[in-house]
């Protein structure tokens, strides 16, 4: 393809996926988007991306809306633009490894609902875990766009990506694109990298996906153009830049006037910017649109490490009262990342890594506790690393636990037919029992709200209607809120991201059922919670360290049993209580061994019983913390004497949790 000015450069749109994921937390309901879809469908655009990523989740999860059902909406108001959707790969839209045969049926139906190009990646860039979609995509008749997950280390060099490159194009896919979900790539790096991708393979287009989160995006875009860059992900202005992509117009203009061909309408782009001007209002009005989410952050240039990683670092330590830390936290997070392999670091390796870190800064020991996610990515579950794990740190981590050979799906029986069966008439379609695989919680809470009719559906908040319950609107506006909400007993995909997240006075629908909400900072104030369909008056106590309170549950329009999902801690109470310590250690009676906690966190399950035998080696008991599982296991051979740890319960570090005798 030739690098001559007159080429053409494409645009995809991204206002409704990933700027609506990076700004508004996906927020945007279907019903406020659909009067701007006809418009859209006449602006010119290679494609728009408008599903996949976290939508699918946040559909079930929070907007009351079948995600297959949007998509079928949206085709309809869309016939002329290629819809697009963002895949993990072998992980599909969430974080763990699905089987083949689950990989495959989601490709499938995807593609028969509606979406043209499937964008696939993988966080380690494994193309064993790509070629599965890929494969199933091609057979459908799909476009499949290989995606590489930019990053920098020494072990990846532009040879590797190109590499890479070459291997997905024997796969069959149509298109590459360069994924910088972090916005770290700068503009030499990806003047470089298109440059020799494009010598590698002038045949495929090459579209280039980046943040504006550390302002350098449209540089970047600029000179992947320059370097023959086909195609280039933007957003709509009034939902662009911060931590979404840089803005169509502002591209569309820039690039024109350097004398490239863009297809754009102009007259369409103003329409649609003064619809989303409207919306973006609505989401700054209800706080959902952080202002801080619009601005330039060049810190995480200095750290390299993504934006939304520090972030989360940095609320992490505030929560475990260990922000003075935060310097050594950033100090271990590269030499975590060298340990393992320099895993790009994107979601759910950016979690791990960080929470590794903190986590040996924390408990003085490097790699004393690890996270079950550590351990399984130590053990080849996630694919391979882009260069070996530090074999010393790999021993450690997993004793003599064997490492998965080969692909890690390779392992997995076929799962679609059986969860069919299982769910029986819960499953109206074949998309509802993907939906149900790939969100099993959230897809049965969702189903059984849809055969109720969504009592909730005009405003979650007005569930609580009962006289005991507070209404939103009658809640105090908190401006200056500095509090946090926090989970116990959440698996860490239902936490992600929600952990330390600032909240309003808020309505909400959270599962499963187990939260503890706790007042770090000044934020007194009532607030109507709804859990697995019943409303609970929560009131949060002011900052002078005195607890806060949760009540008991009232009036619940619509109770909706809890589906008992598998990895549900069978004794933990529906809604805990405040976080309350641990006792703390009696001085040991001679003979005994009691097992402390080794780091803050919260009590998940307690898998041993008083008088039980156990082998040095065997889980005692497993913390939720820092988003992840950490077991606590045994440090001799013994039997239980007593179990002071309490299912829902907060421990700090060195608290005791059994005592073996
Ligand atoms: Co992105």
């Amino acid at each position: 393809m030739s690098k001559s000015k007159t080429r053409k450069v494409g645009f995809t749109e991204t206002v409704l996926r990933d700027a609506n994921q990076s700004l508004i937390a996906t927020r945007l309901p279907y019903s406020k988007f659909e009067p701007i879809l006809e418009t859209m469908d006449k602006a010119g655009y290679y494609s728009a991306e408008v599903w996949g990523g976290a939508t699918f989740d946040v559909c079930l999860r929070y907007l009351q809306e079948d995600p297959w059902e949007r998509l079928r909406k949206i085709r309809k108001k869309m016939p002329n633009t290629k819809l697009q959707m963002l895949l993990r790969g072998q992980n599909i839209l969430g974080y763990k490894h699905y089987p083949d045969d689950v990989v495959r049926k989601f490709v499938e139906y995807s593609i028969k609902n509606g979406i043209d190009i499937i964008r696939i990646f993988d966080a380690l860039n494994d193309a064993r875990n790509l070629e599965v979609a890929i494969d199933e995509t091609v057979k459908r008749g799909g476009h499949a766009s290989g995606t590489i997950c930019f990053t920098t280390s020494p072990v990846h060099t532009l040879e590797k990506n190109v590499q890479m490159v070459k291997d997905l194009k024997s796969m069959g896919v149509k298109s590459i694109c360069i994924k910088d979900m972090a916005g770290i790539m700068g503009p030499k790096e990806s003047y470089d990298l298109v440059s020799a991708i494009k010598d590698a393979v002038p045949e495929l287009p090459l579209v280039i996906h980046t943040h504006c989160t550390t302002g350098l995006a449209f540089m970047t875009c600029l000179k992947g153009v320059e370097a023959g860059a086909d195609v280039i992900d933007t957003a709509i202005s009034p939902m662009s830049g911060g931590t979404a992509q840089p803005a169509t117009e502002t591209l569309a203009y820039a690039l024109r006037s350097l004398g490239y061909q863009v297809d754009l309408d102009d007259k369409v782009l103003i329409k649609m910017a003064d619809f989303f001007k409207g919306v973006r209002a609505d989401f700054i009005k209800d706080g959902t649109l952080d202002p801080i989410s619009m601005a330039t952050d060049t810190q995480c240039l200095n750290y390299q490490i993504p934006g939304g990683m520090l972030s989360n670092l940095i609320s992490q330590l505030k929560m475990m009262n260990a922000i003075d830390k935060l310097d050594q936290a950033l100090a271990e997070t590269p030499k975590v990342r060298a340990d393992l392999g320099y895993p790009p670091l994107v979601t759910p390796t950016s979690q791990m890594v960080g929470s590794q870190a903190v986590q040996n800064v924390l408990a003085g020991e490097r790699y004393k506790v690890v996270g079950k996610e550590i351990k399984a990515y130590c053990r080849g579950e996630y694919g391979r690393t882009p260069a070996p794990i530090d074999p010393a740190i790999q021993k450690k981590i997993l004793g003599d636990t064997p490492v998965v050979k080969g692909r890690f799906a390779d392992s997995l029986e076929p799962e679609f037919e059986k969860t069919k069966k299982e769910l029986g008439a819960t499953a109206k379609c074949d998309e509802d029992v993907l939906s149900y695989i790939a969100f099993p919680q959230v897809a049965m809470a969702f189903f059984k709200d849809r055969e109720a009719g969504f009592p909730k559906k005009a405003d979650p908040a007005k569930k609580a209607s009962a006289p005991a319950a507070p209404r939103q609107e009658d809640l105090p506006p908190m401006p200056a809120w500095q509090g946090h909400v926090y989970y116990a007993n959440v698996p860490a995909s239902a936490a992600n991201g929600m952990t330390s997240r600032p909240i309003q006075p808020f309505a909400a629908s959270y599962q499963p059922p187990h939260l503890v909400m706790g007042a770090r900072d000044n934020c007194p104030g009532t607030y109507t919670i709804t859990i697995d369909g019943k409303a609970y008056a929560v009131s949060v106590a002011a900052a002078d360290g005195s607890a806060p309170t949760v009540a008991a549950p009232v009036a619940a329009a619509a109770p909706v049993a809890a589906p008992a999902p598998a990895p549900a801690p069978a004794a933990a109470p529906a809604l805990a209580p405040a976080p309350a310590a641990a006792p703390a250690p009696a001085a040991p009676a001679a003979g005994e061994t009691p097992v402390p906690s080794p780091m803050p966190g919260n009590v998940f399950k307690v898998e041993c019983k008083p008088g039980q035998a156990v082998k040095a080696g065997d889980v005692l008991v497993v913390l939720e913390a820092m988003k992840m599982e950490i077991e606590v296991t045994a440090p001799v051979d013994g039997t239980v004497k007593s179990v002071s740890a309490a299912v829902g319960t907060a421990v700090n570090t060195d608290d005791l949790l059994v005592t073996l005798g």
